[in-house]
């Protein structure tokens, strides 16, 4: 029952055409866009943004380390943008269905991520020509835009 719900929302936002919004902070494209895609902040809540930037020394095994100063301008960027303060159609179904008393540190194990990708196999994340999960952008040739609506989908071999 819950995922019809799930599938509503997804058809509503494809025919609103409206998705998260992009990134509009040069210092979040740079920084945050310099190891992998740089992801929205409206994938992810507040909570968890906070948990994330406040913790760039210890960054899933890396150092993305910041000055305080740019760590406290990107804090408040990602946070003013987090799903939880967004209208777009995809942050309000991430808010909605991150469990309240849960801290995601990822995007790629929340439901909302695996319900959109069940169809896919594991090993097609793992390729060569995607890396991981988290590469948005080697499937979602719009992910930049914010756009993740499966007409742009084209899964590379
Ligand atoms: C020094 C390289 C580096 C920089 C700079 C960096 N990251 Fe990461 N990030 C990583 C690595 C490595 C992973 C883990 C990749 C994996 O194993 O899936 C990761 C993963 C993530 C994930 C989880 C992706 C998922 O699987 O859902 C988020 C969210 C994230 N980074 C946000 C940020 C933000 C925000 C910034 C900017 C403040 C940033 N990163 C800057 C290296 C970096
Ligand atoms: C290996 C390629 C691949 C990667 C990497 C990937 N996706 Fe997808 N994604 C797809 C495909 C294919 C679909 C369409 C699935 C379907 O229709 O069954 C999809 C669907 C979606 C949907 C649902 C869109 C809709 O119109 O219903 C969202 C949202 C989404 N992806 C977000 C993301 C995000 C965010 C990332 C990165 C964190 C990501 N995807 C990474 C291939 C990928």
């Amino acid at each position: 029952m819950k995922y019809i719900y799930l599938v509503v929302i997804f058809i509503s936002g494809i025919l609103l055409a409206s998705d998260v919004k992009p990134i509009n902070n040069q210092l979040a494209l740079k920084e945050c866009g310099s190891c992998h895609f740089a992801y929205q902040p409206g994938l992810l809540p507040k909570r968890s943004w906070k948990k994330i930037i406040s913790n760039l020394g210890n960054h899933f095994g890396t150092d993305a380390s910041l000055d305080k100063k740019d760590e406290q301008m990107l804090l408040s960027y990602f946070i003013k943008n987090s799903s939880d303060n967004s209208n777009q159609y995809l942050s309000r179904v991430i808010t909605r269905y991150t469990r309240a008393d849960k801290t995601p540190m990822r995007i790629t194990t929340g439901v909302v991520f695996r319900r959109a990708h069940d169809e896919l196999r594991r090993s097609t994340f793992l390729r060569k020509s995607v890396g991981n999960p988290g590469n948005c952008i080697a499937c979602h040739r719009t992910a930049k835009r914010g756009l993740y609506n499966e007409d742009y989908v084209r899964i590379p071999r």
